[in-house]
């Protein structure tokens, strides 16, 4: 039975699509079976799986929009490994589904405060869905007073964060637009380094 991850943040441009992507990449890496879904009618994560080229990891592609993402996620559920659901930004009904789907809800965060009050919207969904939800600091400077006001923040409302983080790198924009993750265009890059750690986080979770 797969993994559901549902990448969900109605907040535009917080890095749902790089981060559905890159962990997608990551995750079936060592051999498993990994579906990425585009739920997005813009299309993002479709154009940048056309890109792929052969050779690269193999990995299933679908974008099921509305009714048909259920079916989707109810068929890839028993045969892969991930399935990782890529979300659009303002939807609120094909979010519920997805998270309701979902065993786990990543919520990409750029840290400032204007984009934590918009994720709230988001952590409401996963709370009312009661699912398990990891907010994931995306862009995240390595010092400095944000980094301390917005992780004080979190750490005062109690809520989940992945300790792993992804830092602001051009690597991303990158491989996005080459069709792949940081891990297959630059494996050494930092920027692969923390999409490798994070998705060691979740594999563990797998495991449990
Ligand atoms: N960690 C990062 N470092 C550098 N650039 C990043 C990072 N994460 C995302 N970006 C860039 O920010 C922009 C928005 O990212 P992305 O498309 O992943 O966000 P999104 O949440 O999917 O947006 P939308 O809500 O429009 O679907 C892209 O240009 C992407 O390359
Ligand atoms: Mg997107």
């Amino acid at each position: 039975m797969a993994v559901i991850i549902a990448v969900a943040q109605q907040k535009g441009g917080a890095g749902k699509s790089t981060l559905a992507a890159n962990l997608a990449v990551a995750l079936g890496a060592d051999g498993k079976k990994v579906v990425l879904l585009d739920t997005d009618p813009q299309q993002s994560l479709a154009r940048w799986y056309g890109l792929r080229a052969e050779g690269t990891a193999p990995l299933t592609f679908e974008s099921p929009s509305g009714w048909r993402l259920t079916g989707a996620i109810d068929r890839h559920r028993r045969a892969a490994d991930y399935v990782v659901l890529d979300m659009p930004p303002h939807s609120d009904t094909d979010a519920r589904i997805a998270i309701r789907a979902a065993d786990l809800v990543l919520i990409p965060l750029q840290p400032s405060l204007p984009d934590l009050w918009a994720a709230e919207a988001t952590i409401k969904l996963a709370e009312d869905e009661k699912k398990p939800y990891r907010i994931v600091l995306n862009r995240m400077p390595p010092t400095g007073r944000l980094r301390d006001v917005v992780t004080a923040e979190l750490a005062r409302r109690k809520a989940p964060v992945m300790k792993e983080t992804l830092g602001n790198r051009s690597a991303f924009a990158t491989a996005f637009a080459l069709g792949l993750g940081v891990t297959e265009s630059s494996p050494r890059s930092t920027a692969a380094a923390e999409v490798q750690a994070l998705a060691s986080s979740l594999r563990k979770l797998k495991a449990q």
